[in-house]
């Protein structure tokens, strides 16, 4: 079983359907609401947690409903949460979403508390660092643990994935540090100035990328697959195919992929095979309402690798 850290944010995901997304000024008349444990880093938590990885979570909730409900929700996925700081004067993050009859999303998160980690309270938890196979973390809280969370993981001689949702600038030295970099296509246009379009555009940036320093690029394209850019290794911006299913909410998608690329690579599969399950956990997450609460289990993806 691998073991995993992720770092990052916590947030109640507060979702309404629309027959179309407002323009500014305009009131839609939406469709069901829904309201969930989200924020990326919980999510990929949880998609890791499904696929079978012993996680720790660390996060900051505020002293609320929102916060106890985080605690509940974690302590049902079997994640541990000895390291999840409750803060009193902050409260617990939240993101407003709306999903159109598409099932494309636009999303503004307030971070509330996981928008505050600070260095010293990802230090508290090198105990779990120590143990574990990989290190996860995203851009969705503050710069600082984020940089901490790196510079453990290297200090440790631990691979980390930095997934820089939603896009921050970052310095090119910290992306020098890291050994997996997953942007989506937008991601990887910010962090490079190219635009990425298609495949080849997505190849040069993640050529671009790893020139920085990171060891492996691979940037996700949605219903594309994803392609994978080694900086020393074989694979030099081949895409791996994704996998056609019926979309009803695309919302985490990408961080079910991350949370399963963390556990199939710490596993020890390779590379490609890890990208090429990870596409699959994707694609089933996109099949089902919600974030956290769609990400797939380990059945559910043997059962439609079959
Ligand atoms: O990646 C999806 C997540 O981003 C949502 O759960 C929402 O909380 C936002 O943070």
């Amino acid at each position: 079983m691998s073991n995993i850290v992720v770092v990052g944010s916590y947030v109640t995901d507060l979702t309404a359907r629309t027959p179309h997304m407002p323009k500014p000024g305009e009131t839609v008349l939406g469709g069901p609401f829904r309201m969930g444990p989200g924020g990326k880093g919980g999510n990929q938590a949880v998609a890791a947690a499904r696929q079978g990885a012993e996680v720790t979570m660390v996060t900051k909730i505020g002293n609320d409903l929102f916060g106890e409900n985080a605690m509940n929700n974690f302590t049902n996925e079997g994640i541990n949460t000895s390291y999840i700081v409750v803060d009193e004067e902050e409260s617990t993050g939240a993101a407003l979403i709306t999903v159109d009859t598409s099932s494309e999303n636009m999303i503004v998160v307030s971070l509330g508390a996981c928008g505050k980690i600070t260095k010293e309270e990802v230090t508290r938890s090198l105990p779990e660092f120590e143990k574990a196979d990989i290190i996860l973390v995203q851009l969705e809280t503050s710069i600082e643990a984020v940089e901490e969370t790196i510079r453990i993981a290297n200090e440790l001689n631990k691979p980390v994935i930095l997934n820089p949702a939603p896009y921050q600038e970052i310095s090119d030295e910290l992306l020098s540090k890291v050994t997996y970099l997953t942007p989506n296509e937008t991601e990887a246009g910010l962090l490079t100035g190219i635009e990425v379009t298609d495949v080849s555009s997505a190849r040069e940036a993640a050529k671009k990328l790893t020139n920085k320093g990171v060891d492996v690029v691979i940037i996700t394209l949605g219903k594309q697959g994803c392609l994978v850019y080694e900086r020393n290794g074989d694979s030099q911006g081949e895409q791996i195919e994704g996998f056609p299913v019926k979309s009803v909410d695309t919302t985490g998608a990408g961080d079910a992929f991350n949370g399963a690329f963390a556990t199939f690579i710490s596993e020890g599969k390779s590379l490609k095979e890890s990208a090429r399950l990870a596409n699959m956990v994707g694609a089933l997450s996109v099949t089902k309402e919600g974030t956290a609460p769609a990400m797939p289990y380990r059945k559910d993806l043997e059962t439609a690798v079959q």
